[in-house]
């Protein structure tokens, strides 16, 4: 029997309405919202946060009715700041907005810094230290933002997560207390969900307060949110934060087999099936390897599902080549995709033991430098370019390795070490086993350890507690934590005492030694100790002023001719060829990459920063950095010094002192041979003659023949500047930077070594100065400022981008000098 189309359209609909009704069956035993519906299938997003924020310096009085408005909530007349002694309310929520006084408050961008903007002051009562602040006071400020969010947003997890705020820092938003984070070198992330405003309900504020008046180490460490905040919006479906591990094991030659470890976050109230899909991508993005798996994650909880996939014939990571590939992660439920997530990781494999460090199977020794994170104009708070300028000159001088002393790095510098191709010896702060200090361990290793370019773990650096036996059972237990966390990496730490004592050194994977004790303590114990494994962490410690050539106390240089070194480092190089000749050593970690503020050894005040670097605090290279750059790289060199521009000294006698890998140098004045000199390795060379200004050169022989030389000629007075812009181009993004060099010279055009006339910026166009810096460790001058005094020759400039497109025009003057200008395009 046919049916009418009546009874056909009745049957359509009454299966439709079935269908709606079943839907609704299905959706209500699922327990599932409107709102969650309607995010079902949105994708995460992790949006830069570091815009608009605005800055108030000092502390503000903030009081907690705790029974008042519940745990965390503020009531509207309990949050003050005290300016001019009057009470301004409740800033901390825009709905109480007419009593918040913006004029109390400077916009500021992040990552920000206020030590660095602060004045040098030489008092203990207010927080100035040599060491820890570089004379420039801490202190208590605060910073709010105020953004929205769209009504689509509802039912998403949305979370804020800050990568390091220097220090003890407390977060509200809209009034809510959300919690406190100590650390100032690990992350902090907050869940914001619950006490956001979304659409019409009105602006939110999030408000920090940070405390710096406290310090964790004992160099410059500055304040504020100094590293990027980032906003991220998820479904409640989603990979957890730092949520996947990859693995690679090179069992067989050409295949490198990857293990991948996914964790997925169910934030909903119900379980939930969902379908894992990992690709394995190369750097072009072509898909090399697919697993799939399905899981049921029960309601607000966290499981982990492991995949195995395969790279055949893969491109290994090694610092020279910096190979990467890709886990694209899917989760998807019901077919559509919930979350996608990304991990960059590398294939390689490392190895540390008696014979060395062994990268993919080859003997590696380690070049690298220690460093803390500062740099000129700017204190802590590094745009990334600026990260990146200094791995670049760190490269530039044969470097392979760096160590992130003596805490963990901002996230974008281990980006940039996978990118690069620099190995990284990543380092927890504190040698505590206190639920605080497991946390920040924790949130290094979770965080880290995906990065190919971290070889080994750094455990804490010369702790006091070091080879006792307290101290070795607090650093048992980090250690198992570690091996857990990452079974892939071997442990150390960085030791300067107690290696043979307590035991301490038996809990390491690999002995770190901070020095070699002058006595070469790690030859003797290699003998000594048949199991220990051993490493050189930190080496060297060699103090020098860029373009110095004496010992000044009343100014606080100190010489680069090494006539005044610390009783616990060598000269340069000379640890290095230790290394040479005691491979087992691995490698060494140098003191330091660059000098850094604080730390001024051996002066105090008027002297602000540390003299360690063999480039000064703008990147400038020092003598000693050719003897690493000799070292360390096969490019010929030759670097002689001191400069030759000595009035008055005309037929006294001098010493030029030259680093070189070259078999052979001579020495030439004013075209005269003063004499040819057989090198030995990693030693510096020396020559005695009578001063004569002039032309003094250095030819440097290899086989018999002439391959380098380096000349050092005695100018004339000043006369014009020149400027030299690491780019000609930025993007118009307001991060990115120019690094501008300036040089003062003579009518030759020769850089004069101990030029310091004032140079005065001026800029136009779509960018803003953002610091200066010249490397005098005594300069008090502020970094923040559009004129800078040169230090023997150089000074340095850097200019951030607005984000407008255009040409920026710097121009650079100096009162009797000729100015000179360079031209960046931003697009
Ligand atoms: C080391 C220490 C470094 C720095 C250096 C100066 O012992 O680990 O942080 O202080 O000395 O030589």
């Amino acid at each position: 029997m046919k049916n009418t189309p009546n009874q056909i359209n009745n049957q359509l609909f009454n299966m439709l309405l079935r269908g709606i009704a079943l839907l609704f069956a299905v959706l209500l035993a699922l327990n599932v919202t409107a709102q969650d519906r309607l995010n079902a299938g949105s994708e995460r997003t992790r949006d830069n946060f570091d815009f608009n924020w605005q800055f108030h310096k000092g502390d503000i009085a903030i009081k907690r009715a705790v029974k008042a408005a519940g745990y965390g909530g503020l009531t509207d007349i309990n949050v003050k700041v005290e300016t001019n002694k009057e009470a301004i309310v409740a800033y901390t929520d825009v709905d109480k907005a007419a009593t918040f006084k913006p004029e109390d408050w400077r916009e500021v961008n992040l990552p920000h810094d206020w030590c660095v903007e602060g004045t040098f002051v030489n008092d203990k009562s207010i927080g100035s230290s040599p060491a820890v602040s570089g004379y420039l006071p801490g202190g208590i400020g605060f910073y709010r933002k105020e953004f929205e969010i769209p009504e689509a947003d509802k039912g998403k997890k949305i979370t804020i997560e800050f990568d390091g705020i220097f220090r003890n820092s407390t977060i509200w938003v809209n009034g809510q207390l959300l919690g406190t984070h100590q650390s100032g070198y690990t992350p902090s992330n907050y869940d914001l969900t619950d006490v956001l405003r979304y659409g019409n309900e009105g602006k939110n504020v999030v408000l920090v307060k940070v405390d710096a008046t406290e310090y964790e180490g004992w160099w410059y460490e500055g304040c504020g949110i100094y590293r990027h905040v980032w906003l991220n919006k998820t479904d409640k479906l989603h990979v957890d934060r730092f949520g996947t591990y990859v693995t690679t094991s090179l069992a067989r030659p050409d295949q490198a087999d990857v293990n991948v470890k996914t964790n997925i976050k169910n934030e909903y109230g119900v379980v939930k099936n969902i379908t894992l899909v990992s690709k394995i991508v190369d750097n072009k993005g072509v898909v090399l390897d697919t697993k799939t798996s399905s899981q049921i994650i029960e309601p607000f909880s966290t499981t982990e599902l492991s995949q195995k996939g395969s790279i055949q014939k893969p491109l290994l990571w090694t610092p020279e080549t910096p190979n990467l590939y890709r886990v694209l992660t899917e989760v998807s439920e019901n077919g559509i995709i919930v979350d996608n997530y990304e991990t960059t990781f590398g294939v390689r494999t490392i190895e540390i033991n008696r014979k060395g460090v062994f990268l993919n199977g080859k003997l590696y020794p380690v070049k690298g430098t220690c460093n803390h994170q500062d740099f000129a104009g700017i204190g802590v708070a590094l745009p990334d370019k600026i990260n990146e300028y200094k791995l670049k000159l760190l490269k530039e001088m044969g470097s392979n390795a760096y160590r992130c002393s003596h805490h963990p790095p901002t996230p974008e510098l281990l980006d940039m070490c996978d990118r690069m191709g620099l190995l990284v010896l990543d380092e927890n702060r504190m040698l505590s086993s206190s639920e605080e200090g497991i946390k920040d361990l924790k949130a290094m290793l979770y965080r880290d350890r995906n990065h190919p370019s971290i070889f080994m773990w750094s455990m804490e650096n010369e702790e006091w507690i070091q080879g006792t036996v307290t101290g070795a059972r607090i650093l048992k237990t980090l250690v198992d934590i570690t091996h857990k966390i990452d079974p892939t990496r071997p442990v150390t730490a960085a030791m300067n005492h107690g290696r043979n004592e307590g035991g301490y050194s038996d809990v390491l994977d690999v002995v770190g030694y901070n020095y070699g004790d002058k006595g070469l303590a790690y030859v003797k114990d290699h003998e000594k100790y048949p199991n220990r494994i051993e490493f050189c962490t930190e080496a060297t410690s060699f103090i020098s002023t860029r373009g110095e050539y004496q010992n000044d106390w009343g100014k606080g240089y100190v010489s680069n001719l090494g006539l005044w070194q610390p009783n616990w480092g060598p000269l340069p190089g000379e640890d290095w060829a230790d290394i040479v000749k005691y491979p087992y050593l691995g490698g060494l970690f140098v003191w330091t990459g660059f000098d850094y503020r604080g730390e001024p050894t051996p002066y105090q005040w008027p002297c602000v920063t540390s003299h360690f670097g063999f480039m000064d605090i703008c990147g400038f290279p020092k003598d000693g950095y050719y003897a690493y750059k000799a070292a360390w790289t096969n490019e010929p060199v030759v670097h002689i010094f001191p400069h030759w521009n000595w009035p008055g000294k005309d037929g006294d006698s001098i010493k030029v002192h030259c680093y070189t890998n070259c078999d052979e140098v001579e020495l030439w004045l004013n075209g005269k041979s003063i004499g040819r000199q057989k090198a030995i390795p990693y030693t510096k060379l020396i020559w005695n003659l009578i001063y004569k200004p002039g032309k003094l050169e250095a030819r440097g022989y290899k086989n018999g023949k002439l391959v380098t030389k380096d000349v050092v000629e005695t100018t004339t007075a000043p006369a014009q500047l020149a400027l030299k812009s690491d780019c000609r181009l930025l993007k118009a993004d307001g991060t990115d930077v120019a690094v501008i060099q300036v040089a003062l010279k003579d009518a030759k055009g020769r850089v004069v070594p101990t030029a310091a006339n004032q140079v005065k910026f001026s800029i136009e166009g779509p960018g803003v100065i953002i610091g200066t810096g010249n490397g005098n460790p005594s300069s008090h001058e502020p970094d923040k400022a559009s004129q800078r005094m040169a230090f023997n020759g150089y000074c340095l400039v850097l200019v951030q981008s607005n984000k407008q497109a255009g040409e920026i025009r710097l121009k650079a003057q100096s009162e009797t000098l000729k100015g000179a200008e360079v031209v960046i395009k931003v697009q």
